[in-house]
């Protein structure tokens, strides 16, 4: 398990409430918020963007680690995903793969709603024996 600074939690419940809040999402009305903490301490947040055009919608995860990455962020150590309840919130299969390309086994998932944090996961719970980078970096039949 990543272990989270003081305050971070704190950091990623706002800065995932404030992204939440400024969701465009006018056809499924389901706002989200995403918070990834980095490992030199940045959060980087974003929302869930929807699109007339159905499939062409992306998640809050997503925005958010291209946030990361246009700050300089490498790796992530953990991420707050933020709904509307009363459901818990959890990623959905494609965030959890794009999570996967910038995090560990060890990442945490942390789901929340407006009235606070709900349940954490590790990414390797939510998504277990992952195909990820390393699987590229060792193919034998890569050309050198
Ligand atoms: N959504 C996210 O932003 N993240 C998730 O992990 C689950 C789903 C968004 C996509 C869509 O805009 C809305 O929630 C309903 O599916």
């Amino acid at each position: 398990m990543q272990e989270l600074a003081p305050g971070d939690l704190e950091r990623l419940l706002t800065a995932s409430l404030a992204a939440r809040s400024k969701a465009y999402a006018p056809y499924s009305h389901y706002a989200v918020g995403a918070a990834v903490l980095d490992d030199q301490g940045g959060v980087h947040a974003g929302c869930n963007v929807e699109n007339a055009a159905y499939p062409q919608s992306w998640c809050a995860e997503a925005t958010a680690l291209g946030a990361m990455l246009m700050a300089g962020g490498k790796r992530a150590k953990a991420v707050l995903v933020s709904g509307p309840g009363p459901d818990i919130i959890t990623p959905c299969g494609g965030c959890r793969q794009k999570l996967r390309e910038f995090g560990d086994d060890d990442l945490l998932v942390i789901a929340a709603d407006p009235s606070g944090v709900k349940h954490t996961w590790t990414l390797g719970q939510l998504l277990p024996a992952s195909f990820g980078p390393d699987h590229l970096t060792n193919n034998p039949t890569k050309p050198s």
